[in-house]
């Protein structure tokens, strides 16, 4: 059966509108999984729609990759921690850039593939010419795509730890990379002028753009990869907008543009927490030049029965969850303490931190499963006004987002960064297991402060041993 293109394309338009409504929808706690799954139905719509497109001849080979992709990202779903999701999304950026450059590079052979035929009783064999728009779009999925690919498997492999973290600068690399960058620009002209199957052009631009990836992401390390996941996730989108121009499908570059977007936004929002510029995190090498002052002092450590006795006379409570409560899996015991505070005539909320945990909303999608109210969650800029007159500030695995450092200490790699002002608080209690610093490897001063008890331990069982106290 093949449907008319009016048909096509109006369910396009309402596979479009599924998409956009169901994104607005992931704004809210209380409409997200509606909002996902309305997203999901519109996916299915377009997919069941585009199989029946006319261009498509042979169904076994779809099947196939239909069947082993759902597979695979099934288990990835169920058997991925949460600690390790942003691997996980890297990934997926990376198979959405590769899909892209692929898509680009079939389009480019079905294009200029000699075409054979008989004419008046002779065999005749005929060049086809792509239009320079098609080879435009062509040129642009598969550096997009392969930028997108390289870079991600890079940004994973640096997440979870299968290469240095840290970021890697040497000297004439930007003289390196505008190098490669001129060479992809010469190869894409050239290949444009004269586009052939196996034209050496298309094999520097297909393995500079690969190159490209690879040199854009290995100066950024640290605390700076979740910015550059939501870019290439970003990058993922606009790859697949273009293989949408190559491919003349509508609906793909309806969605790779809203993912292009989506991702653009995020990252500058990420930027903003971290008060640098999108250039200062590309370029920087965050961490690589500067050496933070050293940071002396004594700890004092506190047990979970003094803990209690402050908590237990404390009227204002604030929750600070980091990436260590995401670790201990502590978010139900820490919603337990909670309520037992409340109970206790305590007010109780938890500050967010745009980037704390390893993931954007990381600590909200805990908290959320923890049924924690999502009233009782604040915001960095609304909570930080509210630190002086809080009695006890709990910091829960969190270290960077926290670390003063970042407010006063102009040579910190993380300087400028706003951060949750716990130290403001009267009493300050760092839940953690030792004196080891969080993911960008600074020290933090907060651990010295004169308010400051460090109850040490796995999260859980600490919160667990004040639910138990509480208990009584
Ligand atoms: P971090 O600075 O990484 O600190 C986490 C702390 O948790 C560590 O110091 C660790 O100390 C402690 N911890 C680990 N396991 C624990 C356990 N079982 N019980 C108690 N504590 C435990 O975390 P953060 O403050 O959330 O900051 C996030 C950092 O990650 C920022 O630098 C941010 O830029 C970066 N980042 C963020 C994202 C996003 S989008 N959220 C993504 C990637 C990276 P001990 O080892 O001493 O226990």
């Amino acid at each position: 059966m093949t449907l008319s293109p009016v048909f096509i394309n109006f369910t396009y338009i309402i596979s479009a509108i599924l998409f956009i409504y169901g994104l607005k929808m992931l704004g809210h706690p209380d409409t997200a999984r509606r909002g996902n799954l309305l997203s999901a139905i519109g996916m299915f719509i377009a997919v069941v729609v585009t199989l029946f497109a006319h261009e498509i001849v042979r169904f076994e080979y779809i099947v196939a990759g239909m069947l082993a992709g759902a597979i695979i990202g099934a288990l990835a779903a169920r058997m991925v921690a949460m600690t390790s999701m942003p691997e996980m999304v890297a990934l997926f950026n990376g198979s959405g850039g590769a899909a892209s450059l692929l898509v680009g590079w079939a389009v480019l052979y079905d294009e200029l593939r000699p075409t054979v035929g008989v004419a008046d009783g002779v065999l005749q064999t005929a060049v086809a010419d792509a239009s320079t728009f098609t080879l435009v779009t062509v040129m642009l999925s598969i550096l997009i795509g392969g930028v997108t690919a390289s870079g991600s498997v890079i940004a994973y492999a640096k997440l979870a730890e299968k290469m240095n973290s840290a970021a890697i600068v040497f000297s004439g690399q930007r003289i390196v990379n505008s190098l490669i960058l001129l060479g992809i620009v010469v190869s894409a002209v050239m290949f444009t002028l004269d586009p052939a199957i196996g034209s050496m052009w298309f094999w520097m631009l297909l393995g500079l753009a690969l190159l490209l990836g690879v040199m854009a992401v290995i100066p950024i390390g640290g605390a700076d990869m979740p910015v550059v996941i939501s870019l290439l996730n970003s990058y993922s989108g606009l790859a697949a907008c273009a293989a949408g121009f190559a491919i003349g499908n509508n609906l793909l570059i309806v969605a790779g543009s809203t993912v292009g977007a989506a991702g653009m936004i995020l990252t500058s929002i990420m930027c903003k927490a971290m008060n640098r510029s999108l250039a200062n995190v590309l370029f920087s090498g965050f961490g690589a030049a500067k050496q933070a002052s050293k940071v002396e002092g004594e700890a004092k450590p506190i047990n979970v029965d003094d803990a209690y006795l402050i908590l237990e006379s404390a009227s204002s409570v604030v929750f600070v969850p980091g990436y260590g409560m995401a670790v201990a899996q502590a978010q139900h015991v820490v919603r337990e303490l909670g309520e037992l505070l409340e109970k206790n005539g305590c007010e109780v909320n938890f500050a967010i931190h745009p980037v704390a945990g390893r993931m954007p909303g990381h600590m909200n999608v805990l908290l959320a499963e923890a049924n924690v109210p999502y009233e009782q969650l604040v915001e960095m800029d609304d909570i930080n006004p509210r630190l002086p007159n809080t009695d006890v500030a709990i910091v829960i695995g969190a270290n960077d987002v926290v670390n003063p450092a970042a407010r006063e200490d102009e040579n910190s790699p993380i300087y400028g960064m706003p951060i949750i002002n716990v130290d403001h608080a009267r009493t300050v209690f760092v839940l953690k297991r030792s004196m080891g610093s969080g993911f960008s490897g600074v020290d933090n001063p907060l651990f010295f402060g004169e308010n400051t008890r460090m109850l040490f331990g796995d999260a859980k069982q600490s919160i667990s041993g004040l639910v138990a106290a509480f208990k009584g």
